[in-house]
This record gives structure tokens, C-alpha cells and sequence, in this order.
């Protein structure tokens, strides 16, 4: 799958608009799903559906040692006040990292694959890439959290690597 990336203005366009919701969860989108999940195999944790020039509200996440697992028209119904902080990346903007904080811990509400709703509740690692693939749906990038000095930098190094 062809993973957009910020320095394509056409895909950047589809990165930043926010996504719509799902209205029918049939096997077309099973089997998109599934794609989603062969395709960060080794080169990433999580892929949201803006991130293969879909609009539509869906996400997955892979992390090891776990199943993947399928968010569809999820939403977060809880957020700890306790605040972590990772260092991000995003298939988007390859080779780029920042610090971000976020909750902790989250509550998310979404439908599976086989159409039926779940809730989850996630803390460390598992959080972080849940928030960060939802901000993904709402047309939002990890860089959108870093202080303007912090992200002008980043912005410039990418700019720079990708030539
Ligand atoms: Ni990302």
C-alpha cells in the first residue's frame, strides 16, 4: 500500500482533512483492514485510513507481542489526567521523532471488524499509539503537539531529507 506522506501536497490535503464515518462495514473494508496490518509489518505500530488516502474513520494497530487490532468509527470516551510522554513517528513523515505528551491512559469506544461494538481501555505504549492514529481521523499529525520551534525545526530537517 502506498503510504502518504507530508511532502506530496495532494497527500498532505488528504492527511489534513478530517475523516468521515464508516457507514457499513462489509468485507471490502475487512479486507482493506487486513492490507493495513500486512502492510506496517515490521515498519510500524499503527496506520490509520487517511494515511492510504482514505477519509473514512477507521484505524489499526499492531503492536508486538499482541493481536492487531481494528478500530472503526472509534471515539475516545476517557482520558487519564496523568500524562506520559513518547517519542513519535508517523509512516507520514518517515524518519522524523518528537516527544509528545499525552493521557496516559484512555478509554476508546469502536466497532470491530466483524461489525460489533468494544470497548478497551489502554495505557502506556498501546495509549499513546491509539491517540495518535485518532488524531489521524480528525486530520491531526504527532507534530501538531511539539512547541512551533520544535515543529518548524522538524518540519525543516524533513524537508531537507526528503531533498
Ligand atoms: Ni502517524
Amino acid at each position: 500500500m502506498d503510504i502518504y506522506t507530508i511532502d506530496i501536497e495532494k497527500e498532505l490535503e488528504v492527511l489534513r482533512k478530517r475523516s468521515e464515518l464508516v457507514t457499513n462495514i462489509d468485507q471490502e473494508l475487512v479486507d482493506y483492514t487486513n492490507r493495513m496490518i500486512r502492510s506496517i509489518d515490521g515498519i510500524g505500530i499503527g496506520l490509520a485510513a487517511p494515511q492510504v488516502g482514505r477519509n473514512e474513520r477507521f484505524f489499526v494497530v499492531h503492536l508486538d507481542q499482541m493481536d492487531p487490532l481494528v478500530f472503526i468509527n472509534p471515539e475516545i470516551i476517557g482520558t487519564s489526567e496523568e500524562l506520559s510522554s513518547y517519542e513519535e513517528g508517523c509512516l507520514s513523515i518517515p524518519g522524523m521523532y518528537g516527544d509528545v505528551k499525552r493521557p496516559a491512559a484512555i478509554q476508546i469506544q469502536a466497532w470491530n471488524q466483524k461489525g460489533r461494538p468494544f470497548k478497551l481501555e489502554a495505557d502506556g505504549l498501546l495509549a499513546t499509539v491509539i491517540q495518535h492514529e485518532y488524531d489521524h481521523l480528525n486530520g491531526k499529525l504527532f507534530i501538531d503537539h511539539l512547541s512551533d520551534r520544535k515543529k518548524a525545526k522538524l518540519l525543516k530537517k524533513y524537508e531537507k531529507s526528503v531533498g
